[in-house]
């Protein structure tokens, strides 16, 4: 089999469906923030094994690709697209990697290490 990004294992999170949410169901004041700490915990270690190699550790950019941590609120949808369909100038397509909960989960994780 070829190599593939590990995915994260995001058991204890809610099965968040397949039909794609438009903000962040994770931060708080939204409609599972009960979930916020978990969500932040296991988004790092999917950051780290998924994002980490070009989006730099703890999402501290070198330069090369977007710094994360200047995503805003309203960019949701935009991240969410982005992770999952990937880009022609670099940015791979996670749809076979991660599910929608698994990537809420790393941009918690990517909320909780921004300014
Ligand atoms: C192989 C390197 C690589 C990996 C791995 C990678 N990215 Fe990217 N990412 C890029 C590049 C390069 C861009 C800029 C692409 C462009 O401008 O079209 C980008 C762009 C993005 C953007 C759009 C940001 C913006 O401001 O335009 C988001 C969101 C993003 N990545 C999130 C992630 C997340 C989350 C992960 C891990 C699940 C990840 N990326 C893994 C290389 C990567």
């Amino acid at each position: 089999m070829a190599m593939s990004p590990p995915g994260v294992d995001t058991q204890g999170l809610p099965d968040l469906g397949e039909a794609p949410l438009m903000e962040n169901p994770f931060r708080p004041g939204n409609q599972h923030d009960e979930y916020h700490e978990l969500a932040v915990q296991i988004g790092e270690r999917g950051y780290a094994g998924n994002c980490a190699v070009c989006h730099g550790i703890q999402a501290m950019s070198g330069g090369l690709t977007p710094d994360l941590r200047k995503l805003e609120e309203w960019d949701d949808e935009f991240y969410l697209q982005r992770v999952t369909s990937g880009t022609e100038q670099g940015m791979p397509a996670f749809r076979e990697n991660l599910d929608q909960t698994a990537m809420w989960a790393i941009k918690s994780y990517i909320e909780s290490v921004s300014p």
